[in-house]
């Protein structure tokens, strides 16, 4: 297939393809720092003083918050947070020169961006082993996921790896008795675990599979996530208007949409 794009898009495509996830260095921290700290204000009623007063209050929140309040402390921040008219921006900045170089340069975002809060040895927030599009998702969508705090080991998600979730797919239906729990411990040596630093960005394709388990770190995961995809590709369950909105029209697009028939009188 001949193709005229440009040697980073290539480079960063090819990269996509093959691992089926691309970890980048956000280009300008300061939209992720806006929301870690709307974070302590909203938690802590007052201004952080620094950087690092965030980051340890986030690593172990767990000291200061009960599992059993985890899911009301978290809905209330993400509320919080997705009351607020630039998060979404802040959100797409960070990820736009990667989400333009991989999904393209007219898209449409989920209308709410998720938060995830992971503490140690909570069992509450886990996600088995999934791909998103068993359950309705567009193959066309993928996943920013951006984590608040340095992820690794079990304090961060995993994924299969690209090839092997080919093998896996060909071969499904021998897993059709197995709970996701069975199929996780079948698979496990063929995931890699995502070690991402707080100011890094994840893109990664939502068909292979992917999950997490109990986060037996010492340390709290916090981490956001956020589907994008180009607005003309097909879409799943969720659909434009509803779960998605266009953030990125072009002026072409515009006039084509606003295109009105000539009135021919009968
Ligand atoms: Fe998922």
């Amino acid at each position: 297939m001949m193709t005229f794009i440009s040697d980073i898009e290539k480079e960063i495509g090819d990269e996509f393809l093959e691992k089926g996830y691309v970890i980048k260095d956000v280009i300008d921290r300061s939209y992720l720092d806006k929301i870690r700290s709307e974070i302590f204000f909203i938690t802590n009623n007052k201004k952080s003083i620094n950087d690092k007063e965030v980051s340890e209050y986030l690593n172990f929140v767990h000291k200061t918050i009960s599992s059993d309040n985890l899911n009301n402390f978290r809905i209330d921040i993400f509320n919080n947070l997705n009351d607020r008219p630039w998060l979404r921006s802040n959100y797409y900045n960070s990820a736009k020169s990667f989400l333009d170089l991989i999904v393209g340069n007219e898209l449409c975002m989920q209308r709410r961006v998720n938060l995830s809060i992971q503490m140690p040895n909570d069992k509450s927030s886990l996600l088995a082993l999934h791909s998103d599009v068993w359950s309705g998702d567009s193959p066309f969508e993928v996943v920013a996921w951006i984590p608040l705090v340095d992820c690794y080991d079990t304090k961060s998600m995993y994924i299969m790896n690209s090839n092997y979730s080919k093998e896996f797919y060909s071969s499904f239906s021998d897993y059709s008795n197995m709970s996701t729990d069975e199929i996780f411990e079948k698979i496990k040596d063929n995931v890699t675990w995502i070690k991402i630093k707080y100011g890094q960005v994840l893109i990664f394709d939502q068909s292979i599979p992917h999950g997490n388990v109990v986060n037996n770190t010492k340390e709290t995961r916090w981490s956001m996530n956020c589907r994008f995809k180009s607005v003309f590709s097909p879409y799943g369950d969720k659909k434009l208007g509803d779960f998605f909105d266009p953030i990125s029209l072009k002026a072409a697009t515009k006039m084509g949409m606003g295109y009105v028939e000539p009135k021919i009188e009968k």
